[in-house]
């Protein structure tokens, strides 16, 4: 939905695909956009929002659903910052359907819809401009290799994504043999559409980027990131309904603090996820009574 406010009129440039025209920033002025503008391919032109140097496009018959997603804390941030471009593009736009039709029933029978061919070969192949020429193209799909924190990493030093969202009983195969995307999946289970997915992952890239994550906040603790799980985490006030915030973290001894977060994140994720890091798993949890009392 948009807001009274206009949901990207915050964003201080808007660069249109089609490609490299750039909206608002020969004035200076932020622009603000209807509602049909919002980072949707019209007329073979996209509009973009952000100016950093990953460039993300997004391939959906359902733009719009990524409206409120972009517009929405670290995202947002990123996108003002400049350290991600969004292009959104609807797929729909590239069907030579005169009802922009971009599914049909599947040969040899059986339940619901498949996504055509043509429409989407002709939006990964109208957004593959220069620019894009080494974007790398994923297909969300539930039968493709698992998300994990580490496919993230390796996504986010690519210079772009062209993320392809699946809908109905999912794609013709082949999209799949044709365009030879990197086959993605959240996990196992089946979502309604590859947008939710999608967003998942540009979640998960956005914040690797440099600049991405606010003054002071880094991703070096967290939890997957050197195989493990985080520490737990404590704020105010000190004691709540009984529950008391370890001394170690007020004592102001950073050494002290550091080691106790360090053995926490070793024992909680020994705990809850013993198949994440042997290493990280020390025998020293059978000391701590906290934990196991989790
Ligand atoms: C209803 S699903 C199709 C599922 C497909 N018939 C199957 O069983 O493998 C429709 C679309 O949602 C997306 N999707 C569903 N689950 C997903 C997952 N776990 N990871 C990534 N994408 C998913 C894909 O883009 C897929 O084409």
């Amino acid at each position: 939905m948009l807001t009274s406010a206009g949901v990207f009129d915050i964003f201080p440039r808007l660069v249109c695909a089609g490609i490299g025209c750039i909206y608002g920033c020969s004035t200076g002025r932020l622009r603000r956009l209807s509602h049909n503008d919002i980072g949707i391919t019209k007329g073979g032109k996209t509009r973009f929002i952000g100016v950093g140097t990953m460039l993300i496009d997004i391939l959906t018959i359902f733009p719009k659903m990524f409206e409120d997603v972009l517009n929405t804390s670290i995202l947002k941030i990123a996108l003002q910052k400049g350290v991600v471009r969004i292009g959104l593009h609807n797929i729909r736009d590239y069907s030579t359907d005169k009802h922009r039709k971009t599914d049909d029933a599947p040969y040899g029978g059986g339940p619901g819809m498949i996504m055509t061919c043509d429409p989407v070969f002709r939006a990964v192949e109208a957004v593959r401009t220069a620019e894009r020429k080494d974007s790398h193209l994923v297909l969300l799909t539930p039968q493709g290799r698992t998300f994990t924190q580490k496919v993230a990493r390796e996504l986010s030093q690519k210079s772009g994504l062209m993320l392809l969202c699946g809908r109905y009983e999912g794609f013709d195969e082949r999209i799949r043999t044709g365009l030879k995307p990197d086959e993605i999946s959240v996990g196992d289970y089946v979502l309604s559409g590859g947008e939710i997915a999608a967003m998942i992952v540009v979640d998960a890239v956005v914040r690797l980027l440099p600049g991405a994550l606010g003054c002071g906040a880094s991703t070096a603790d967290e939890s997957f990131e050197n195989g493990g799980l985080d520490y737990p985490h404590y704020t105010s006030p000190t004691e709540y309904r009984g529950m008391k915030v370890p001394e170690v973290l007020l004592s102001g001894h950073h050494a002290e603090i550091e080691k106790w977060r360090r053995e926490q994140a070793r024992k909680r994720t020994r705990k809850r996820r013993p198949d994440l890091s042997d290493e990280q798993a020390d025998d020293s949890d059978t000391q701590n009574g906290e934990e196991r009392r989790d």
